[in-house]
């Protein structure tokens, strides 16, 4: 009995250990947010003692801190001198955010009320789409890359003829289809999305010169059954993770009834092999549970599922290789094998 007690309090120290160290980056983010620290490397790189005296801090407070931010990656060190990553400069630079860290662990702590009642903390899923419409240039800008590279292993795998019908569903800032567009002379691109995403990804298409070819299909892909779109090939680009897994299922089967024979189905989204324990997408998945309510990461194995129950053929990989993306492309054929 005794040696069961003691083995209980060794295993709580152990827990309390681990969480208090996964917690010690967090804290320090925090810290040096709230004193200023962050800004003041940023402005300029110093030794901890420099920064200190810049800061109006304690010199060994300074460098604990840096150190533990260095080690998580937000912060350099080389010899005694610390200075921000390219990354902690954007987030406290001339444009950034007041106190991004205090909005982001404001964001967690909406986790407890998430998962007593599946409240999101933040809701993205308006049916106007203004919030999604108000990070429209972000979402461009983040998937440029990997759209571009989406549409040239298309073209190496003879997918995308020059007259494709592309219909891009949860379309966002249309950056998937209209890089398929630039790849194809003749191809034309339906969005499907909210109101206020169509028109700023209209406004983009204009932009890019390409608003001829680009025009607007319903504002709920729900509605794509009734729509008659007859297209060549279908993307969902980080939409399904949006969705719970029956709505997701759903969301694959509608963009396969838009699907001619010989056409795609393109999933585009993080897609671990196989349902586990992978921190990377278990994070995504918990922050997109709080944003939407009911979306997550989905994973290789549920989508094998549900495009076969779509009556697409066996889907198959297309390896995006942008360093430091983890999207992955799943295709599926409509009426033919893949190949
Ligand atoms: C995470 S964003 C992805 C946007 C874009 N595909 C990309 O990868 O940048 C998800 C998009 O799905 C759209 N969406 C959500 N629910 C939708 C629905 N029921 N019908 C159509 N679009 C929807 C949102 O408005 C948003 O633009």
């Amino acid at each position: 009995m005794g040696r069961a007690v003691a083995a209980d309090r060794d295993g709580a120290r152990r827990f309390v250990a681990l969480a208090v160290r996964h917690l010690a980056v967090p804290a320090a983010l925090q810290a040096a947010e709230e004193t200023g620290l962050s800004t003041v490397l940023v402005d300029r790189a110093g030794t901890a003692g420099d920064l200190a005296v810049r800061s109006g801090l304690d010199a060994d407070r300074v460098r604990t801190v840096l150190d533990c931010l260095a080690a998580a990656g937000y912060v350099e060190r080389q010899a005694s001198r610390y200075s921000a990553s390219a990354a902690l400069s954007a987030v406290y630079g001339p444009m950034a955010a007041p106190q991004p860290i205090a909005g982001a662990l404001r964001f967690w702590d909406g986790a407890t009320t998430w998962l007593r009642t599946g409240s999101p903390a933040i809701s993205m899923l308006d049916t106007d789409g203004s919030a999604y419409a108000a990070v429209s240039d972000e979402l461009a800008a983040a998937h440029r890359q990997p759209a571009a590279a989406l549409a040239a292993r298309l073209v190496e795998h003879d997918l995308l003829p020059s007259r494709a019908r592309v219909v891009d569903i949860g379309a966002g800032s249309g950056v998937w289809g209209t890089e398929l567009l630039e790849r194809a002379a003749e191809a034309s691109l339906v969005l499907v999305d909210r109101p206020r995403v169509q028109e700023r990804a209209m406004e983009r298409a204009e932009q890019l010169g390409l608003a001829t070819r680009v025009r607007c299909g319903p504002t709920d892909w729900r509605d794509l059954a009734s729509s008659s779109i007859d297209a060549d090939i279908a993307v969902l680009a980080n939409v399904c993770h949006v969705e719970s897994s029956s709505s997701a299922a759903a969301l694959v089967a509608a963009a396969a009834g838009c699907v001619v024979p010989g056409g795609a189905v393109v999933v585009v989204d993080t897609i671990p092999e196989a349902p586990g324990v992978d921190l990377d997408a278990s994070a995504q998945a918990l922050q997109l549970g709080l944003r939407t309510g009911s979306g997550t990461v989905h994973s290789e194995l549920d989508y094998r599922r549900w495009f076969h129950a779509a009556g697409l053929a066996e889907p198959f990989p297309l390896e995006l290789e942008v360093p430091g993306s983890r999207l992955r492309a799943l295709v599926g054929r409509h009426g033919s094998r893949a190949g």
